[in-house]
């Protein structure tokens, strides 16, 4: 088998890998927080700890997508091989995201989401978690569009890395997104199932990460 097959081979393991690890590891945090501690039933593992998981490692994926450009230790060897992480990553967390989207909007309704409702209708909370959420998917969509090959030749450097930077604007919305829906929480400590942090508090803190970067180190 020619080399250059190899070391693709052991590139796409490593992809499968780092995804798989990341997935386990959330299923695990989720299980644990939501079905062990705060007692959820497993009736509603399928779909509702699985959006949590979904939406909370697509987050982490786009916020080491925006952030491993920034940060030497998250920099691999060759700059081509940064390029295929930034992109791997970006892509899995586009659609890990994607299916959030897909199956939030299965379930939305005051039965799951009593906060976000008052009576039939969404309350203030509700309206502004979606918005954001909604704004998040359309923001990434832009740098997941220009990933297709040739649109770097197509649209021009100029207009492509601006594509990429409306990644930065969609971490800014769903910073919005988990801050409008989870922030009473996450001040109340003492009612944290298990001890354990809620989801949309990982997912601000990881948030966090890629934008103080950005901030904080404008140049690569
Ligand atoms: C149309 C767009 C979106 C809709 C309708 C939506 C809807 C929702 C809903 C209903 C929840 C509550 C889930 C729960 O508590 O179980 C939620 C949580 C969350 N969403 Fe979204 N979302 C959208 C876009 C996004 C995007 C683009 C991201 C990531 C970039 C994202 C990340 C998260 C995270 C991390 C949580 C926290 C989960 C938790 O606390 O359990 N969402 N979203």
């Amino acid at each position: 088998m020619p080399a250059s097959n190899n070391k693709e081979e052991r590139i796409t393991q490593l992809k499968i890998k780092w995804l798989s690890g990341i997935l386990i590891f959330f299923s695990l945090y989720a299980t644990l927080r939501y079905i062990v501690f705060k007692g959820v039933d497993t009736a509603h593992f399928p779909s509702f700890i699985v959006n949590k998981i979904l939406s909370i490692s697509g987050l982490f994926f786009l916020a080491v997508s925006y952030a491993s450009g920034k940060l030497k230790a998250l920099r691999l060897g060759d700059k081509s091989r940064q390029i295929q992480f930034v992109k791997f990553s970006g892509l899995a967390g586009f659609s890990l995201s994607a299916m959030h989207v897909f199956i939030s909007l299965i379930l939305i309704s005051p039965a799951y989401y009593p906060k976000f409702y008052s009576g039939d209708m969404m309350n203030v909370t509700g309206e502004l978690t979606m918005v954001m959420g909604v704004f998040s998917l359309y923001c990434f969509s832009i740098p997941a569009i220009t990933t297709i090959p040739f649109m770097q030749e197509a649209v021009g450097i100029r207009k492509w890395q601006q594509g990429q930077r409306m990644g930065y604007l969609g971490l800014l919305a769903a910073l919005l997104h988990v801050g409008f829906m989870g922030f009473s929480g996450w001040v109340q400590i003492e009612k944290w199932p298990g001890h354990m942090p809620p989801i949309s508090l990982l997912g601000a803190l990881l948030i966090l990460i890629p934008l103080f970067l950005k901030i904080t180190k404008e140049k690569p």
